[in-house]
C-alpha cells in the first residue's frame, strides 16, 4: 500500500509516516519545508516521494492531487494543521484565515478528491486529523477548536454516507489531546501540556485506522474527557476550557 501524508515534516504527520513505513508502506509526503521531508526520506526504509506544497493555497492542494492521482495509493493521512492562540478580539485575522485554509479548506479538498479516487477502486483509508478540541467550545483558541469540530463532523457525516452505500472506503477522525510537537510553538502557546507520547499516539492512530474505528482517541485521560464532554452542558465546558487555555498564556490574557 502507498500512503499520502500531509504535514509530514513534523510532529504527528512525521510520526504516522514513520509508522506506516515501518509497516511496509511506500509514501508520498508533503509539507512546505522540503529539507525536512528530505531528511525523513533518508531516515526511512521505504519508497518516499516528496511533493512540497503550501496547503493554505487552494491551487497547491489541487496541484498536489493532480501530481499523485494516477499513482496507486490508497491511504490519505489528512494531517496538516495549525493553531492561532489568543482571545478572538486580539488574534490576527490574516493568520486565522491562513489557519482555516489549511485546517478546513485543504483538508476538505484533499478528502473529497481522494474519496473520489478511493470510491472508484472501492478501497482505501482516509484518516482526518481532528483533535480533542473538536468536542467542545474553545475560548482563547476559538477558531482552532471550531476548525477541528468541522473536521470531526465532516468525517462522521461522510462516513455515514459511505456506510449506507456499503462502500469499503474507510473514513475516520483522529482526535488526540495535547502531544509534544511543534504545534504549540507555531500557535504562540507559551506553556503547553503534553499527554500521550508522540510515537504511541501515531501507533494507536494507525492501528485503530486498520480496525476502521470512527473516532480515534489515544490515552485514558482523553477518553475520560470525551465522556465528560458528552455529559456536561456546553456552558460548563466553555468555562473549563477557558481556564485550561488561560494557563497556556504564561501571563495576562
Ligand atoms: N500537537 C497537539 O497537541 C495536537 C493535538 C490534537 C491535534 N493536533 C493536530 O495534529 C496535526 C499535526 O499537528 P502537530 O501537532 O504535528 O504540529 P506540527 O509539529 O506543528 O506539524 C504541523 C504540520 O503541518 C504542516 N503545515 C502547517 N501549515 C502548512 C501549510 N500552509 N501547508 C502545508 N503544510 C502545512 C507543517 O509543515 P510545514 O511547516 O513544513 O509546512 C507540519 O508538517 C494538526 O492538524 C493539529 O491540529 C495536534
Amino acid at each position: 500500500m502507498r500512503a499520502l501524508v500531509t504535514g509530514a515534516s513534523s510532529g504527528i504527520g512525521r510520526a504516522i509516516a514513520t509508522r506506516l513505513a515501518a509497516d511496509g508502506h511506500d509514501l508520498i509526503v508533503t509539507a512546505r519545508r522540503e529539507e525536512r521531508l528530505l531528511a525523513l526520506k533518508q531516515e526511512l526504509d521505504a519508497d518516499v516521494e516528496i511533493v512540497p506544497a503550501d496547503l493554505s493555497r487552494e491551487e497547491e492542494c489541487f496541484a498536489l492531487f493532480d501530481r499523485v492521482k494516477d499513482q496507486p495509493f490508497d491511504i490519505l493521512i489528512n494531517n496538516a494543521g495549525l493553531g492561532v492562540f489568543g482571545a478572538f478580539q486580539k488574534t490576527d485575522l490574516t493568520r486565522e484565515l491562513g489557519m482555516l485554509r489549511v485546517n478546513i479548506t485543504a483538508m476538505h479538498i484533499l478528502m473529497k478528491l481522494c474519496l473520489e479516487k478511493f470510491a472508484g477502486q472501492d478501497r482505501g483509508y482516509i484518516l482526518n486529523v481532528a483533535s480533542s478540541a473538536a468536542f467542545l467550545p474553545g475560548p482563547l483558541f476559538s477558531g482552532y477548536y471550531a476548525s477541528k469540530a468541522y473536521v470531526l463532523r465532516l468525517s462522521q457525516a461522510v462516513r455515514e454516507e459511505l456506510r449506507r452505500e456499503k462502500s469499503n472506503v474507510y473514513i475516520g477522525a483522529f482526535c488526540p489531546g495535547p502531544i509534544a510537537t511543534e504545534f504549540g510553538q507555531a500557535a504562540d502557546v507559551k506553556k503547553g501540556f503534553t499527554g500521550v507520547p508522540l510515537s504511541c499516539a501515531a501507533d494507536y492512530a494507525v492501528r485503530m485506522m486498520y480496525k476502521r474505528k470512527a473516532v480515534i482517541i489515544p490515552g485514558a485521560t482523553m477518553k475520560l474527557a470525551r465522556v465528560l464532554d458528552k455529559i456536561l452542558p456546553d456552558g460548563v465546558l466553555a468555562r473549563a476550557a477557558y481556564n485550561l487555555q488561560k494557563t497556556k498564556f504564561g501571563g495576562s490574557v
